[in-house]
């Protein structure tokens, strides 16, 4: 067995957190607590961990529940097509693996949402099985362990990257290995300062050596995000609004929002909305602007309200619900925002 793997194990087992997906060996909890992971920090997935698994107990639970429904329980935490993918592998384990979480590389690899990091880490962590994983958190301390300098994107450095995720794992104990390697750069190899003076492999780390280690990986140079506009309308009939579902497919695919889109120009707004809800309204702005940043751009969101005399709905996606029946639907993080606004008491007529 390698330093690296002996002195990480000996770590672990005195610092390694206690987390609650270590207390199961469950394959389907396990899978479920790797796509929450997957972009988003510990602290944030404990709730959402435990709110899915009460909801969604088994595979069979979740392959039969609808999409709304997933959604919903995965509102707030972001990358909704985690939980799209979640809710289609789920399916096509009970279709096609007869319920049970497949146990080899090539058929865990080819469900929705797992690649070849996730794949490895519940084969590790649910069968005892010994695969490498390359998560963000991983990619940083092996970058500095051995000195990768440059974009880690780039195709060679992936590929010198996966090649030492192989050769540093140990013949055993690949699950313990697995989670402790995650516990070291989530706790101790942290991105901006890194406690290397409490690192268990800093005196193998090259760029500890080189006194390098907080300057990798090395930043790329960021794209500029760019900025829309966009629209939302809170369209009242009675005490009834109108919302509206997303297509699945696409940015948060499947969720509800108020009906709008991207501002194109001033006066466009009763047409905009119009074409989304198939009948005549006159909206009024409301001084209210909020504020969301997606990966790949940000959006100032403002809002307007309108009423109208009739409930004609002439389109499936659109639906009429009171303020209360708002938390029975998924929403984005900034249509959400609204939801909380009216459900605090906000009058916008
Ligand atoms: N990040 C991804 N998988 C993880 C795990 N099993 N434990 C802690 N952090 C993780």
């Amino acid at each position: 067995m390698s330093t690296f793997s002996t002195r990480l194990l000996h770590w672990y087992r005195k610092n390694g957190r206690d987390l609650p997906w270590r207390k199961t060996t469950d394959p389907y909890t396990i899978w479920v607590s790797e796509i929450l992971l997957q972009q988003t920090q510990v602290t944030t997935v404990i709730p959402y961990y435990h709110r899915f698994l009460d909801r969604f107990p088994t595979v069979h639970a979740l392959a039969l529940a609808s999409i709304d429904d997933v959604l919903k329980c995965w509102q707030g935490l972001g990358y909704y097509a985690r939980a799209r993918h979640l809710s289609l592998a789920a399916k096509k384990v009970v279709c096609e693996h007869n319920g049970k979480v497949p146990s080899s590389f090539d058929d865990l690899v080819s469900l929705p949402g797992i690649g070849r990091s996730t794949a490895g880490a519940i084969l590790n962590i649910a069968f005892g099985q010994r695969h490498p994983i390359l998560d963000g958190n991983v990619k940083r301390v092996l970058s500095r362990y051995f000195c990768i300098l440059g974009d880690l994107k780039e195709k060679n450095n992936l590929a010198t990257l996966w090649q030492h995720a192989e050769a540093i794992l140990p013949p055993k104990n690949a699950d313990l290995f697995t989670q402790a390697i995650m516990d070291l750069g989530a706790t101790i190899c942290v991105p901006k300062s890194p406690n290397c003076t409490a690192c268990p492999v800093s005196r193998g780390c090259l760029a500890y050596q080189k006194g390098l280690a907080h300057k990798l990986p090395e930043k790329t140079a960021k794209k500029k995000v760019p900025h829309y506009d966009f629209i939302a309308a809170i369209i009242y009939s009675g005490k009834k609004v109108l919302i509206k579902k997303r297509p699945e497919k696409g940015l948060l695919g499947g969720l509800w929002e108020f009906p709008g889109g991207k501002f194109i120009g001033d006066g466009e707004i009763n047409a905009l909305v119009e074409k989304e809800i198939g009948q005549c309204v006159s909206l009024s702005p409301l001084d209210v602007k909020i504020q969301h940043a997606f990966t790949h751009f940000k959006m100032t969101l403002h809002l307007f309200s309108g009423a109208v005399k009739k409930r004609t709905v002439s389109d499936p996606a659109l639906k009429w619900v009171s303020i209360l029946e708002l938390s029975d639907y998924a929403f984005s993080a900034a249509h959400q925002a609204i939801v909380v606004r009216l459900q605090d008491g906000a009058e916008y007529l």
